[in-house]
């Protein structure tokens, strides 16, 4: 096999954003357990912006506002709501990565540079992959620093207790109807992914919408870019609605892994986080269809937890509703026994709770 042009250690940040990053840093602290580490803002000599830098075990969640009506920031806000501007890919080599990458065509967003101070150097670069989002390489291997140079440590009165978040599954992107395959290519071609799997309309339509996507990994796996686009259905599908009020492609989910998920999930619900509800008659054959699986179903059913199965195991997931008041963001939580899949299973089930949701909001 040859050599992967693109070795990618991990997820290193997934930056936001955020119309209010000192708000949204306390509800994230709050609601889902991270806690602060650091900070740059005009008291560290940033002028423009302020960033919150958020952590729960190999998560980094940054929260990013502007100070003025100028900008990019300010920009991207305006059009797309709070939303997820940088998924970050933690490398060797930055300068090495986004030399591969734009000679396989694709668009610098940053050249790369190096970051310095007391602590050491940090090279970052940056390609522009959907829509206005980014990918920004991260090489970290000479600084020992708490997030990036100009960031200072920072901690909240508030500690905020771990629920058990862990690390980034995969990260859904939504694209406009006809660019799945486009964007597939895009990473397949400028990013040495493989694709890992289809679903067709035929795998994932319900009585009004459907939607088609393609999953595509990296060499090692670490990295699962899901990639949805709308397909024809009786009304509006929900990615369209997210098209809509997005203003264009974006990141539509964060898939958030967990070793408990009924801890996690119990966590997150009396901490004031919001759910989709699938009717509970979808526990009624849980176990028939599942098999033996490991927890009590009341906890699953109390909780609206789901289960699939594939031929390696189980999972068990959940979706929040959207994170902001626009129909755009949210997380899913997600615990794998073994499985490898995305819950295919539960696509109807999940898809027809958005709908319900759609039709509250007068959107389907
Ligand atoms: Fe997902």
């Amino acid at each position: 096999m040859s050599q992967d042009f693109l070795p990618l250690k991990g997820t290193d940040y997934v930056e936001l954003y955020v119309g209010n990053a000192k708000q949204s840093a306390l509800y994230y602290q709050y609601a889902f357990g991270y806690q602060l580490i650091a900070y740059a803002g005009p008291e560290t000599g940033v002028k423009d912006r302020a960033s919150y830098v958020l952590k729960q075990d190999k998560i980094r969640l940054v929260l990013t506002s502007p100070l003025h009506p100028e900008g990019e920031i300010a920009a991207h806000i305006q059009r797309h709501g709070d939303g997820v501007k940088v998924l970050a890919l933690w490398v060797d080599d930055a300068k090495q990565s986004w030399k591969e990458t734009t000679n396989r065509g694709a668009e610098s967003a940053m050249e790369p540079k190096t970051l310095r101070d007391e602590f050491g150097e940090v090279v970052v670069a940056s390609i522009k992959t959907y829509g206005d989002t980014i990918h920004t390489f991260v090489e970290r291997k000479n600084y020992n620093g708490i997030f990036l140079p100009g960031y200072q440590p920072k901690s909240n009165t508030y500690a905020a207790t771990s629920i058990g978040l862990k690390y980034i599954d995969h990260c859904v992107g939504n694209v406009e109807l006809g660019k799945m395959n486009h964007w597939v290519k895009f990473y397949e071609n400028v990013m040495g992914f493989k694709l890992l799997i289809t679903f067709d309309d035929e795998d994932i339509s319900t009585e009004y919408s459907a939607l088609m996507s393609k999953v595509v990994s990296n060499g090692n796996g670490y990295i699962k870019f899901p990639i949805n686009e709308p397909a024809q259905g009786k009304k509006k599908s929900q990615i369209e609605e997210y098209l809509d009020f997005y203003h264009g492609p974006g990141v539509q989910h964060i898939a958030i892994a967990t070793d408990d998920i009924i801890h996690t999930v119990s966590e997150l619900r009396n901490r004031g986080v919001e759910f989709l509800v699938v009717p509970s008659s979808y526990y009624d054959d849980l176990l028939d269809r599942m098999g033996k699986i490991d927890e009590d179903l009341r906890p699953l059913k109390e909780l609206n937890i789901l289960v699939d199965r594939d031929d390696e195991g189980y999972l068990l997931q959940i979706f929040t509703k959207p994170v902001q008041d626009r129909p755009t963001l949210f997380f899913e939580i997600i615990q794998r026994k073994g499985a490898k899949s995305f819950g295919k299973g539960n696509f109807k089930a999940l898809f027809e709770a958005i709908e319900r949701e759609q039709g509250l909001r007068g959107n389907l």
